[in-house]
């Protein structure tokens, strides 16, 4: 009983505040090295996104939704309301913590926001991130 107590306060899902800004960029950087030698080579960069560019895309409406464990953040996604639809902008989780289903819990958490349509772009060349059921 009090195992599972433990194990349901360790995770949780919720919207990232601006003052974990340089911890989202860690796991958007970090998640990223899987882009390094597959995306088109004058695409690449790193860090893959500076802090400039996070915060113009906060400032451009999007907003970050976090996973953390154990008050860990390990994966991001952000998502932008334009028009009548929804753009999941960034999708990003720790390389130690792939593959566990933390993308699929944090889109099913955006998903169930909203009845708007969900719009997920990514690079062509990331085809880990292209399933059968779209990214993630
Ligand atoms: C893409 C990403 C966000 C997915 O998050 P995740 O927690 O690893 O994903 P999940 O464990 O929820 O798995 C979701 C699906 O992706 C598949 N998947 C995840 N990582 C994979 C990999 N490296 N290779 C192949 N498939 C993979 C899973 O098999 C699963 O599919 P299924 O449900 O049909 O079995 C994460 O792997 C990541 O950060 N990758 C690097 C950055 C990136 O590619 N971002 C996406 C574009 S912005």
């Amino acid at each position: 009983m009090e195992q599972n107590k433990n194990s349901a306060e360790a995770q949780a899902i919720r919207p990232c505040a601006e003052c974990e800004n340089a911890t989202i960029l860690t796991v958007i950087n970090e998640a990223a090295i899987a882009y390094k030698g597959v995306i088109p080579a004058d695409r690449w960069h790193e860090p893959y996104m500076p802090l400039d560019e996070l915060k113009a895309e906060i400032a451009a409406g999007v907003r970050f939704t976090g996973y953390s464990l154990d008050g860990l953040l390990i994966g991001v996604m952000g998502i932008q309301n334009v028009r009548n639809v929804r753009l999941i902008r960034h999708a990003y989780v720790l390389p130690n913590y792939q593959g566990r289903g933390i993308g699929s819990a944090l889109i099913s958490n955006l998903r169930s926001s909203s009845t708007s349509p969900m719009l997920i772009g990514t690079w062509t060349a990331a085809t880990w991130a292209v399933v059968s059921r779209g990214v993630v």
